[in-house]
């Protein structure tokens, strides 16, 4: 009455397709380990050094549980203990990957009763608490695998599973704070319409490049044109960051999610290595601490 589940990392837009697109990560990963008891409720405990939240109400991770045992019919209860290998607010869906882990972990214990839709609904209700918007482009990656498309999420979810292309990410998460919830704030209410063009023939351009695996395509696609520019101000270093990403090789990249982190994508490991060294090397000469990652999707 003891599962495991490892949890990962997640690419959330992916460039121009804020809310929508997501990607999976191999690492890093949350350990979740959650075992059935017979006394209701959900006790949390974290076996990190984050100091996040333990009262199920405030940990996305109790709050998606809770939001999924509205659904059971029996009398059950959970321990949980978390072991977040994705530093919270890095951007690269920290939050989802808790939150999903946890409701993972309960279905397989619960029988698999659970659709991997219903189980996106009930990690939703943690990234409200997160972020304070119902968005689902972290939790689907996490939940599917691969490439994600939330196409809706009102009146009901519907999420396109795609496979990616062999890539290697690049992820640089610079020491600064940035909360989700102030990066959604500086985001323009409305679009012009020639933007908006240039954006939605970007999104097109991606998901094809996604399904031909065309490296070319996908780079030429992924630039957000209203998004990104509301939020560059946020994240000092990210303009010649890219500038230098791309000199090494990479594909193309952008701000991971809400940020702080900038993800790069690559065709190689030995591409991926070098970028991750450019990225890293922007914020050294900033003079801000930083984390680099570089890993296979
Ligand atoms: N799509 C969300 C945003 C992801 O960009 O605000 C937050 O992690």
């Amino acid at each position: 009455n003891s599962v495991l589940v490892h949890s990962p990392a997640t690419l959330s837009n992916l460039g121009c397709g804020f809310d929508v697109f997501g990607l999976a990560l191999t690492a890093p990963y949350d350990t979740i380990r959650l075992t059935r008891s017979t006394e209701p409720g959900v006790r949390i405990r974290h076996l990190d050094h984050h100091n996040l939240p333990t009262e199920p109400t405030r940990n996305v991770a109790g709050v998606a549980l809770l939001e999924l045992m509205k659904e059971v019919p029996e009398v059950i209860g959970f321990d949980v203990e978390i072991t977040k290998g994705i530093k919270p607010g890095s951007g690269v869906g920290s939050s989802a990957a808790s939150a999903v882990g946890a409701v993972v972990a309960a279905n397989a214990l619960l029988g698999n009763r659970f659709t991997k839709l219903q189980l996106v609904e009930f990690a939703m209700a943690g990234e409200v608490v997160a972020s304070g918007a119902r968005h689902a482009d972290n939790i689907a990656p996490a939940i599917f695998g691969g490439f994600t498309v939330v196409r809706a999420v009102e009146p009901a979810l519907d999420i396109i599973a795609l496979p990616a292309p062999p890539l290697w990410v690049a992820v640089v998460h610079p020491q600064i704070e940035v909360k989700t919830s102030d990066s959604r704030k500086v985001l323009p209410a409305t679009v012009p319409l020639g933007l908006a063009v240039r954006q939605w023939a970007n999104v097109a351009g991606l998901v094809a490049g996604f399904m031909t695996a065309d490296y070319d395509l996908i780079g030429r696609s992924l630039d957000d044109y209203i998004v990104e520019p509301a939020r560059l101000p946020l994240i000092p270093g990210l303009a010649e960051a890219r500038k230098r990403a791309l000199a090494a090789g990479a594909i193309g990249g952008g701000i991971s999610g809400s940020g702080p982190s900038i993800f790069m994508l690559n065709r190689t490991e030995e591409t991926a290595r070098a970028v991750g060294a450019v990225l890293g090397s922007v914020f050294a000469e900033l003079g801000i601490e930083f984390n680099v990652y570089v890993g296979p999707v």
